[in-house]
C-alpha cells in the first residue's frame, strides 16, 4: 500500500537482475539511503554487517532466484484451503485488471471477480485497474464518533499510537498546578472533545491532526494566537469553521462549557488577545 504512494516507487527486486545494480551500489543505497526518494540512510540503525546480510539476501532470494520468499495465504497463517479461491487469483496477483468489461470475461472469470469483490478486496485494494479513475481532492473528514482512544489507560492501549512513534509527544497534555475550578472543568472537557484533533498539548501535530487537511490550528503558535480573542473562540467553537472538520459545538457543549474550554486554552495553550475596546 505505501509503494503504490511513493514517487519514485520503491525497486522492484524480482524484476531486477543481478547485472542491473551492483552490490557495492546495493549497500550504498541501504547504509546512506538515496538523495530525493523515500529510501532513508539506516546506517544508524542497522549494523555494516546487518546490512551486508539483508543485501545478500536480497540478491539471493529476490533477484537471482526470483523466489516468492513469503506466501501469504499459507496453513500456517490461518488459510487452510486457500486454493479454493483460485478463480480469484487472476485478479489478486493483477494478471486480470478489476475493471475489465464483463463480456471481455469468461464466466469463470466473472465468478473469480464476484469472489475478489466480496471476499478479497478489502486487502487486495483494486489491485490493477485499467482507468484510475479521478484523484481524489482531499477535503474534511466528519469527526468519527467510535470509540476511539488517544488516551491510553490501565486496560487500553492508545489506538494507532506507539511511544515510537513521532506524534507520542504531542500526546502529551502540559501538566498544570493551581488551576481554578473552571480551567479544571475546561481541560476535562478540551482533552475529552478537542484533543483528537487539536493534541493534548494543543500544537494539532498529533497522529489524526496531521492527517487532516486543512490542520487543526495550533493553539500554541504565537502568529496564531496573538490576535485571538475570547470573543473569537467562542463564536469558532459555537459554529465551527465551514470547509474544516472544525465542527459546530452549540449542540454539545452548553455557553458554560464553552467559556470554561476558553478558559484552559488561554491557561495551557496561549494567552488570548485583549477584544479590542467598543466605542
Ligand atoms: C487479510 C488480508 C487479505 C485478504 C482478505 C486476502 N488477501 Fe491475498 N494476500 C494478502 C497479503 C498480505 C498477501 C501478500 C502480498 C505480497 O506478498 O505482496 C497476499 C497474497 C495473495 C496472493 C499471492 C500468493 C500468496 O499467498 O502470497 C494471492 C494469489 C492472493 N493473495 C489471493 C487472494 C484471494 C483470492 C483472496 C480472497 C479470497 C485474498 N487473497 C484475500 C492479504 C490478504
Ligand atoms: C475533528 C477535528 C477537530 C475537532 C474535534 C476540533 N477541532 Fe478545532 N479545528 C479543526 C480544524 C481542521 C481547524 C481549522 C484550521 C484552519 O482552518 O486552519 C480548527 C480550528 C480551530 C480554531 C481556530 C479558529 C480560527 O479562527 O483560527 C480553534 C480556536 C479551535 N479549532 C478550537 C477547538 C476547540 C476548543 C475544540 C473542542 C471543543 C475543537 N477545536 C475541536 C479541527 C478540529
Amino acid at each position: 500500500m505505501a509503494a503504490s504512494y511513493l514517487t519514485p516507487r520503491p525497486r522492484d527486486f524480482i524484476a531486477t537482475e543481478l547485472d542491473d545494480i551492483s552490490y557495492e551500489a546495493m549497500i550504498n543505497a541501504v547504509t546512506h539511503g538515496r538523495p530525493d526518494t523515500a529510501m532513508l540512510g539506516f546506517v544508524n540503525t542497522i549494523s555494516r554487517e546487518d546490512i551486508a546480510l539483508v543485501v545478500d539476501f536480497v540478491r539471493r532470494e529476490f533477484m537471482q532466484n526470483k523466489d516468492r520468499n513469503t506466501a501469504y495465504h499459507t496453513v500456517e497463517n490461518g488459510w487452510p484451503n486457500h486454493q479454493q479461491y483460485a478463480l480469484a487469483f487472476p485478479f489478486a496477483l493483477e494478471e486480470i485488471a478489476l475493471d475489465t468489461p464483463s463480456e471481455q470475461l469468461s464466466s469463470q472469470q466473472r465468478i473469480g471477480r464476484r469472489i475478489f469483490m466480496q471476499s478479497c478486496v478489502t486487502c487486495h485494494d483494486r489491485a490493477r485497474v485499467n482507468d484510475e479513475g479521478v484523484i481524489w481532492d482531499p477535503r474534511p473528514v466528519s469527526y468519527p464518533r467510535n470509540q476511539y482512544s488517544h488516551r491510553q489507560t490501565e486496560t487500553t492501549p492508545p489506538d494507532s499510537i506507539s511511544s515510537a512513534t513521532p506524534y507520542a509527544r504531542h500526546e502529551q497534555a502540559p501538566v498544570l498546578v493551581n488551576l481554578t475550578a473552571q480551567e479544571k472543568e475546561g481541560e476535562a472537557l478540551f482533552q475529552e472533545n478537542c484533543a483528537f484533533c487539536h493534541a493534548p498539548d494543543g500544537t494539532g501535530k498529533n497522529w489524526i491532526g496531521s492527517f487532516l487537511e486543512p490542520h487543526p490550528r495550533d493553539l500554541t503558535d504565537p502568529v496564531n494566537m496573538q490576535t485571538m480573542t475570547a470573543e473569537r473562540l467562542r463564536q469558532v467553537i459555537r459554529d465551527g469553521l465551514p470547509d474544516t472538520t472544525m465542527s459546530a459545538w452549540k449542540g454539545v457543549l452548553d455557553a458554560g462549557q464553552i467559556d470554561a474550554v476558553i478558559a484552559y486554552i488561554n491557561r495551557a495553550f496561549h494567552p488570548l488577545a485583549k477584544a479590542a475596546p467598543a466605542d
